[in-house]
């Protein structure tokens, strides 16, 4: 794709998304329940899976709640210090009352189940993130609610067949962080069929991309910065519990 196809064309939306960056820190600023309520409507327009509607958001603005939501998220201080925190979660209550209600149920639960029902609220929190963005408002999405998927439920109260996926932080921003450098879109976008050599060929320029980002935000790094974070991150394997907690809360993903 020409470097210059968003210069030709381009829209508020490609603009947004063009310049968006993940916001940390927000200013004291209130951001009213109607204007979560019209971030959250707009959202709940986004595309949903057989029209399954699998999902529930829970608007948290609780200091308490926060706190210890941010305490399961290894301590991230913006999460208890955001103006609010929308949980989105995987809600499988209303299909399991459907199957009920046609002398069925959802014991047996399978992979597709849990798959379909969560991108569902994947396309209504990037959605919400989008919308609550064209107001001004900025966020950052806390999938770190996952380290411990039993503890955020009992925190935010969700019964069985309930889990929350991700959550977002939302407020008005009180910093302008650079933007981090993206894969080279030849590598991610492909045309007609998979390329694999492409794939992979830029990597070793995205480890030295990322690695002079990061230096210059005074973050510590490594030359092979994106390789290394990502040994990192998932050797050895990430949230191994998950599977059993997301169990125990009623998903089987078999
Ligand atoms: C599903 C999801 C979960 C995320 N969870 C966290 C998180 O727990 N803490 C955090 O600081 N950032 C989190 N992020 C933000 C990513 O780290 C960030 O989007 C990525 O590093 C790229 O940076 P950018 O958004 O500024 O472009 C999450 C992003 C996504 C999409």
């Amino acid at each position: 794709m020409p470097d210059s196809a968003t210069e030709t064309y381009t829209s508020e939306t490609i603009r947004l998304l063009e310049n968006r960056v993940s916001i940390r820190k927000y200013t004291d600023e209130p951001v009213s329940d109607e204007m979560v309520e019209a971030v959250l409507r707009a959202a709940y327009r986004a595309p949903t899976s057989s029209n399954i509607q699998s999902y529930t958001t829970i608007v948290v603005r609780d200091p308490d709640t926060k706190q210890k939501l941010s305490v399961v998220a290894g301590n991230q201080k913006h999460v208890a210090e955001t103006p609010v925190f929308l949980a989105f979660c995987v809600d499988l209550t209303r299909i399991d009352y459907a199957l009920m209600k046609h002398q069925h149920n959802l014991h047996d639960n399978n992979m597709e189940v849990g798959l379909v029902s969560s991108v569902d609220v994947a396309l209504v929190g990037m959605s919400a993130y989008l919308t609550a963005e064209s107001l001004g408002l900025r966020g950052l999405m806390i999938g770190a609610v996952r380290n411990n998927a039993v503890a955020s439920a009992e925190i935010l109260g969700l019964p069985n067949r309930v889990y929350c996926l991700f959550g977002m932080c939302l407020g008005w921003p009180a910093e302008q962080p650079p933007q981090k450098p993206r894969m080279d879109i030849g590598a991610t976008i492909h045309y007609e069929k998979y390329d694999a050599d492409a794939t992979l060929a830029s990597l070793d320029t995205y480890d030295g991309a990322l690695a002079e980002h990061y230096e210059s935000i005074g973050k510590t790094t490594t030359p092979d910065s994106w390789t290394h974070d990502m040994d990192k991150k998932f050797h050895p394997p990430l949230r191994d519990k998950l599977r059993e907690e997301l169990k125990t809360l009623g998903f089987d993903f078999r």
